[in-house]
């Protein structure tokens, strides 16, 4: 029998039996990576697949990660050895996006206060000057980074009357004739948003880029929402903004040491703080799971992924697998 992996915390959402013909190990994310003859293998997004990982898996040919995003993978090992890598966009497009707008409402809204206000027996009645928020209506959003979920985001602006600006390394003209939205460089785009929410990948170029002079380039006040990764953010710039008060709240799904988040983030009144659950819809999480095992399925069968990742180039020469 031929053995694939298969994250133990799937196993629900899939229909059984999964992969016919396979014999599959479900593995539950806490335990390490095992080694052996494995042909295929579904991680979830916070099991690492390094050169260690794959040495120990000699006869591996998918890594089918079920996430949109795999920087949990080193696509440069995975070339090395030959490994085809595939991930799960589009299925998890519009959860995502609202979810980023649960944040931004949530953050705009100043929901973390209004409810802590209640639920602590402090509210004293209505009043006209309590917990006033971002009017959404003429306001401008901030998309950096319009790929999919990103676009996604921008199409429920226009219900919300909210004027679009995105950044990306190409025009998105379909986006711009169905939203209004209006490409700028990113200095522009921070200077002029009274929320900016961020959709890009996590890699060498993008960690950390949220940092000390991003804050400096915002509105004083605006609002920062976080759904994609958290090391894109620069966590100690971060806090210093919201202390300082310079930026006047941010909506975070995903933080840089999940799932530990840092203390003041969790206490501050202007800071709503959740468990990644961007995707977490029954719908999503079931077709994620699917598409991944779908994936592996098609690699084991001699057929192209439905949704496999670009690898680098290599260099050196690995054997076949
Ligand atoms: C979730 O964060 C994903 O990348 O799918």
């Amino acid at each position: 029998m031929i053995h694939v992996l298969i994250a133990a915390e799937l196993k629900e959402l899939l229909e059984q039996p999964p992969l016919p013909g396979f014999e599959i190990e479900w593995i539950p994310n806490t335990a390490p990576t095992p080694r052996g003859p494995y042909v295929g293998a579904v991680p979830l997004l916070s099991r690492p697949f390094g050169e260690r990982e794959l040495e120990g898996l000699p006869k591996l040919r998918v890594i089918a990660n079920c996430a949109v995003g795999f920087d949990n993978i080193d696509l440069a090992a995975a070339a090395r050895h030959q490994v085809v890598v595939t991930n799960t966009p589009d299925v998890l497009t519009e959860s995502t996006a609202d979810l980023t707008w649960a944040l931004l409402l949530a953050v705009a809204r100043r929901l973390k206060e209004g409810s802590a206000l209640v639920a602590e027996g402090r509210w004293s009645g209505w009043h006209p000057q309590q917990l006033l928020g971002l009017e959404l209506e003429g306001a401008t959003l901030g998309i950096v980074g319009a790929g999919r979920i990103g676009q996604a985001v921008g199409l429920r602006a226009v219900g919300f009357g909210m004027r679009v600006l995105y950044t990306d390394s190409r025009r998105r003209d379909a986006f711009e004739l169905e939203t209004g939205a209006i490409r700028e460089s990113l200095e522009t785009l921070l200077a002029e948003s009274d929320v900016v929410t961020v959709h890009l990948p996590s890699n060498a170029q993008t960690r950390g880029m949220v940092n000390g002079s991003w804050f400096a380039m915002m509105r004083p006040g605006a609002l920062l929402v976080n759904t994609a990764r958290g090391d894109l953010i620069d966590e100690p710039a971060l806090l210093e903004a919201l202390t300082a008060g310079r930026l006047g709240g941010a909506g975070l799904d995903v933080f840089p040491r999940e799932p530990i988040v840092h203390e003041a983030l969790i206490a501050h009144p202007r800071v709503v703080t959740l468990p990644h659950i961007g995707s977490a819809t029954t719908v999503t999480r079931r077709a994620m799971a699917e598409l991944a095992v779908q994936n592996v399925l098609e690699v084991l069968r001699g057929r192209e992924p439905l949704t496999p990742v670009p690898l680098p180039t290599t260099g050196g020469e690995a054997a076949p697998r």
